[in-house]
């Protein structure tokens, strides 16, 4: 028996520690919360994501009464994304998120599902981009520096080819 571990890293920053142009995406993360169609979890997610070409696109999430048709807002910016420019490199992306219920107190992690949409996207343009994460009621804000950290042992096409 071997055991093994990996190390994972990620920064905490204060929102006004950051650059301008990130600053800008999660505002626009955020702008996308007003948005969000969740009457039944009352729970906003908004994405927002700058391309190497400089095109920024964004969204949020998407709910319906059959429940498993909802759609997460990170999925609905990249895929928009990806429909525009499926080739074109993402620069950055950044979530937020809010509760409508009660204030979330720290930066809200996206689900293993769109983890793995993150690290298809990372993988096929072969471009290591930072996800920076928030929640609407907080300043502070974490930074991955890729798509490993935030989903390591990913699935990947190398299964499959
Ligand atoms: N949601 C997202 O948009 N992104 C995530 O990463 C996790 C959850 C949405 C789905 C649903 O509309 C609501 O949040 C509650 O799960």
């Amino acid at each position: 028996m071997e055991t093994k571990s990996i190390q994972i890293q990620y920064q905490i920053y204060s929102i006004d520690e950051l650059p301008e142009d990130i600053r800008a995406l999660l505002d626009l993360a955020e702008q996308q919360l007003e948005m969000s169609y969740a009457p039944y979890s009352n729970f906003n997610v908004g994405a927002a994501l700058r391309l190497e070409n400089n095109k920024v696109f964004s969204g949020c999430n998407q709910e319906n009464a059959a429940y498993p048709l909802c759609i997460c807002g990170e999925r609905v910016a990249l895929y928009s994304a990806g429909s525009q420019y499926p080739d074109m490199p993402i620069k950055a992306l950044c979530i937020s998120a809010r509760n409508n219920i009660k204030k979330l107190s720290i930066p809200v992690s996206p689900c293993g599902a769109c983890r793995q949409v993150i690290k298809e996207f990372q993988d096929k343009t072969k471009h290591p981009f930072p996800i920076y994460i928030k929640a609407f009621d907080i300043k502070e804000v974490i930074k991955y520096n890729n798509a490993e950290d935030l989903l390591p042992f990913s699935f990947s096409k190398e299964y499959l080819i």
